[in-house]
């Protein structure tokens, strides 16, 4: 790696608001990849700068870090990805986050009526899951989590 185009921790981390110990963190756990100078301090290249910022859009999405790595774990080692590359790793996201995106509007859409959950507190919970018989989907909020058989009934 030559040293022309590669950025200290503390640029990367003012570039991408992540703290020098987080990113320090990224990459003791091999998410980003960084040279060292004469005296050990990390330098990273500029394209670390994209990878850094799709840890932390990630991370809010509520991906761990160890989903997060398997995911990286696609893009080119010793080079810079290029579109191609940020796109596979995106179709591998795609479905997780339209899942995501759809319980996400249904929660939004469906808090103040029956969510199949169990307690039959609201007057709505009798028309649409009368004695509880979403219970019969399974455990949980079965309404939020995408079962509709006994709410259409
Ligand atoms: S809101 Fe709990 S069963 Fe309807």
């Amino acid at each position: 790696m030559t040293t022309a185009k590669l950025i200290t921790i503390g640029a990367l981390a003012k570039r991408t608001g992540t703290s020098v110990s987080a990113l320090r963190f990224y990459s003791d756990r091999k998410l980003i990849e960084c040279s060292r100078a004469q005296g050990g301090k990390r330098l990273f290249k500029k394209e670390v700068i994209r990878r850094v910022s799709f840890i932390l859009i990630a991370q809010q999405l509520g991906y761990t870090l160890d989903e997060i790595q398997h995911q990286m774990a696609g893009l080119p080692a010793g080079r810079t990805p290029t579109k191609r590359d940020w796109e596979k790793l995106s179709n591998h996201f795609k479905s997780d986050l339209n899942s995501k995106i759809e319980q996400l509007t249904t929660l939004r859409d469906s808090l103040s009526s029956c969510i199949g959950c169990g307690c039959l507190s609201l007057k709505s919970c009798h028309l649409y899951n009368t004695d509880d018989a979403a219970a019969s989907l399974g455990a949980g909020p079965r309404f939020l989590l995408g079962d509709k058989s006994v709410r259409n009934k």
